[in-house]
């Protein structure tokens, strides 16, 4: 097989309309160019005003973090598990992926992106016959991840086009979207009952979190699952993430909350939204979810334009760099404290009453780790292993 290398993908956006054309990208000379249709620049919609601002002519792609590509369309693109599985399918077919432009990818999403985007033309899809069953679907992905590429077909199907590093599947049930996690080999066996007591944590803790289940497994502890919040009443709903929006790779850890908090003020010119974010970043102090980087943070636009934090989510016990957080806090990424929890805060035009009227809340959340594992099923060993981390943290910020 042979892949048509595209310099030309127009864009789509169908979170007014069921599908509204956005624009053309084009590849030349290996820049990457935007022009936004005149039609669209006239409903005013910002769609990624940092790094792609709604205005009429070509607008050249300047920096590289993309690989040139623009960060909003970037979103559009798996990586990790998703882009593992479609450079596998490629090889398997004698295409190396390598030689595929950021556009080119594009034109694999085409109309199964997250979001509210799509992109024309698009390669078909890989015919499969798709499994149902979740022990099924875990079944294959390792059989995938141990280098077997029998179902390689089927699982880009599931799950191709989502994001993350873990293994994922996207499955509609009972007319409900459910993006559901599975294990990668090197994962602790109960990490989904992890993630699933963090969540119980989070929703205590005052943190606005999707819908999330323990989808059962016949031989384990069951997968994760959330409700997806890029889709709202069967329409698409835009969603871009920090990564996306300031073009700060997720894997270099150059990210500040200060910087999030900001861009929070300034999209959404509310501090109601700036408490939401906050309340993200203490829960993430006090819970050492430390893996925080620019892909772990979304925001999401409605169809009159107005832009609110993302429901939180990849809420888990995780390490960042050498231990630290991903994204620092207020400079401090080993040890932060109250205090740069309170400067963070005034950042974000926060009361200095209501910042600690909520970490406290987050605090007494943490505080109840053991009842939420032992909900969730977290084995002993990890419920002891990470209360003690969760201690020492409490003590630590009380200070
Ligand atoms: N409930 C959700 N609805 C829509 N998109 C989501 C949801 N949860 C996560 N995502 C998107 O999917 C990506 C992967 O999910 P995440 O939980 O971060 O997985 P991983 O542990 O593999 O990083 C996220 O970066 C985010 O863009
Ligand atoms: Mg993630």
């Amino acid at each position: 097989m042979s892949v048509p290398s595209q310099d030309l993908v127009y864009v789509y956006y169908h979170g007014t309309k069921d599908k509204q054309f956005m624009g053309r990208l084009l590849l030349k000379n290996r820049q990457i160019f935007f022009e936004y249709d005149a039609a669209f620049i006239k409903t005013g919609l910002k769609l990624s005003p940092f790094k792609l601002p709604l205005k009429a002519g070509v607008i050249p792609s300047t920096d590289r973090t993309f690989e040139g590509l623009f960060g909003v369309f970037n979103d559009s693109l798996p990586d990790g598990w998703g882009r593992l599985l479609l450079d596998r399918k490629l090889m398997g077919l004698g295409v190396n992926p390598g030689a595929l432009s950021p556009l080119d990818r594009l034109c694999f999403v085409g109309g199964h992106g997250m979001g509210a985007l799509s992109y024309e033309p698009e390669n078909p899809n890989f015919a499969a016959n798709l499994p149902t069953d979740l022990d099924e679907i875990y079944h294959e992905i390792q059989a995938t991840l141990d280098e077997n590429d029998t179902y390689v077909d089927e699982l880009l199907i599931l799950g191709g086009s989502s994001a993350g590093a873990r293994p994922k599947a996207l499955l509609r049930i009972d007319n409900v979207d459910w993006l559901i996690k599975f294990r990668a080999s090197f994962d602790s066996k109960d990490i989904g009952s992890i993630e699933y007591a963090y969540h119980f944590m989070a929703k205590e803790a005052g943190l606005h979190v999707p819908e999330a289940k323990l989808f059962p497994s016949r031989k384990g502890l069951g997968f994760f699952g959330v409700k997806r919040f890029d889709r709202k009443d069967n329409k698409k709903v835009h969603m871009h993430t920090v990564a996306g929006l300031l073009h700060a790779d997720h894997r270099e850890p150059s990210l500040d909350y200060e910087t999030i908090m900001k861009a929070t003020l300034y999209l959404t010119r509310d501090v109601r939204e700036c408490e939401v974010q906050f309340r993200n970043a203490v829960f993430n102090v006090l819970s050492h979810n430390r893996d925080d980087h620019s892909k772990n943070f979304s925001f999401l636009m409605d169809a009159n334009g107005t832009w609110s934090v993302s429901p939180a989510y990849d809420l888990t016990f995780s390490s960042g760099p050498a231990g630290e957080h991903s994204t620092m806090i207020m400079g401090e990424g080993k040890n932060p404290t109250k205090g740069h929890l309170l400067k963070l805060a005034s950042v974000g035009n926060i009361k200095q009453d209501k910042a600690l009227e909520i970490i406290d809340q987050v605090r007494s959340a943490t505080q109840k780790w053991h009842e939420f594992a032992a909900k969730a099923g977290v084995s002993k060993l990890q419920t002891k292993n990470i209360g003690e981390v969760l201690n020492a943290i409490n003590k630590n910020i009380a200070i």
